[in-house]
């Protein structure tokens, strides 16, 4: 009989619910209950929301900090702050998410997407240079799945050419480049503040996002798209164009939810030990599976520091080095073993460019307006993307596999999930 647990052997893996860390619940509860007492669950610029702002904004040691709503909405306030609107580009990994630009398309700017890195599977700046034209307005780095994009390279691209680069942190709160955390870098930084403790975004409070930046006129800008009513806003506004607002603003109101914020700031207290905690675990499984065949991690820049646990970790499969076994077989030996491993078609099921938006075009507006339609504001007829456009993200897609990111798990789970990978490798040839 076969030693592999497919073909009726023991399987590796025999500790079950490896994850010890216990979510801060009654914390959370506490936290929201004193607001509900308090009758304090609206606002925006004052008590808790207004402290959560400023814990994070000392957090990542960035000037300004605001949060709002959503996620995509941060990154949409972030588009708008760089003058984003109707006629411009913004280039994008088509490895990524929609709620990363969701909000520059709604404002009339098409997306042009790029390639990625092959090793980090993060945004390619040598691919982004080629894409630019006059008309970018802005460059979307998202720091997919904690792993942290080549800010060197692309600081660098953003200063030859004039080009604003939005980091997208949906990922990635307490993550470091070269020593700093990532929020205090580049022009804008979005957090997404979406789902729940332990899996979801690395800071969470069920839905809101935050937006960092360490440049005045953002701020302000910031505070004109979407803050109505924002207590403290009238005195917030000091340059000449914004100044004059009154306390409507421009009418739009994506503040946060103070009792998501509340569940928020729990969160925040515990980030730097869940994060160093699933580090260690992320570098010991790494370190491990170099040496085995059919795997290899995903590789980070030698300055990140990655963080977060949304996602997982990474690994991409390497079927020439198991004589071709195919993925699904692969992935259903280690399952056997008992491993909890994923295996999806790129982030969302889909690479971006490979969605029909933006194969076929979208009327988005109606009556032929649209920047993912024909002539628009000055942009060419969007002529849509097919497979074949990146070669790099369309060879890796359905070859990434996904592993939990632990925080406490149980002694010698990490050993035993090692040992499977070992066994379907030694093994493989009876799966072929
Ligand atoms: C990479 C990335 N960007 C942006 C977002 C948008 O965040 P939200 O869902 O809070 O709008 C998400 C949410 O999952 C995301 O994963």
């Amino acid at each position: 009989m076969s030693e592999l647990a497919i073909l009726g052997g023991e399987p590796a893996v025999t500790i079950q619910d490896p994850e010890q860390w216990k979510p801060p619940i009654d914390e959370e509860k506490e936290e929201v209950f004193k607001l509900i007492e308090r009758r304090a669950i609206s606002g925006a610029g004052s008590g808790l929301p207004k402290e959560f702002e400023e814990e994070f904004r000392q957090y990542v040691g960035s000037q300004f900090c605001l949060t709002v709503s959503h996620g995509h909405l941060a990154l949409a306030s972030a588009f708008y702050a760089v003058k984003g609107g109707p006629g411009d580009e913004f280039i994008v990994p088509t490895l990524g998410y929609i709620g990363t630009y969701a909000g520059a398309l709604h404002m009339g700017a098409r997306p042009v997407f790029c390639d990625i890195d092959p090793n980090t599977l993060l945004i390619d700046p040598n691919d982004v240079e080629k894409r630019i034209t006059k008309r970018t307005r802005a460059i979307f780095a998202i720091h997919l799945w904690g792993n942290i994009c080549d800010l060197d390279a692309l600081t660098d691209i953003s200063k030859r050419y004039g080009i604003p680069i939005i980091e997208d942190a949906s990922h990635a709160h307490g993550a470091e480049w070269d020593g700093k955390k990532i929020g205090s870098i580049s022009d804008l930084t979005g957090f997404s503040l979406q789902g729940a403790l332990p899996g979801g975004k690395p800071v969470c409070g069920g839905e809101g996002g935050i937006v960092t930046t360490n440049n005045r006129e953002y701020y302000e800008r910031m505070l004109a798209y979407c803050h109505l009513h924002r207590k403290g806003l009238k005195e917030e506004l000091t340059l000449p164009e914004y100044a004059e607002l009154d306390s409507e603003v421009l009418g739009l109101k994506y503040r946060a939810h103070p009792l998501a914020l509340a569940i928020a700031k729990v969160a925040l207290r515990s980030l730097d030990y869940r994060n160093e905690r699933k580090d260690a675990f992320r570098r010991k499984l790494f370190e491990a599976l170099e040496e085995i065949l059919g795997v290899r991690p995903v590789r980070s820049y030698p300055k990140a520091k990655p963080a977060g646990f949304y996602g997982g970790l990474k690994l991409i499969y390497e079927p020439d080095e198991l004589n071709g076994l195919p993925i699904e077989k692969y992935v259903a030996a280690l399952r056997a073993e008992g491993v909890p491993i994923g295996h999806q078609y790129g982030y969302g099921g889909t690479l971006e460019h490979l969605r029909t938006i933006f194969r076929k075009g979208f009327d988005l507006w109606g009556y032929g307006r649209s920047p993912i339609g024909g002539e628009f504001m000055g942009l060419p007829p969007f002529e849509g993307y097919k497979l074949g456009d990146f070669p790099v993200a369309e060879s890796l897609a359905g070859r990434i596999l996904t592993i939990p990111a632990y925080i406490e798990p149980k002694e010698g789970f990490l050993e035993q999930v090692i040992k499977a990978f070992e066994k379907v490798a030694a093994h493989h040839k009876e799966l072929l």
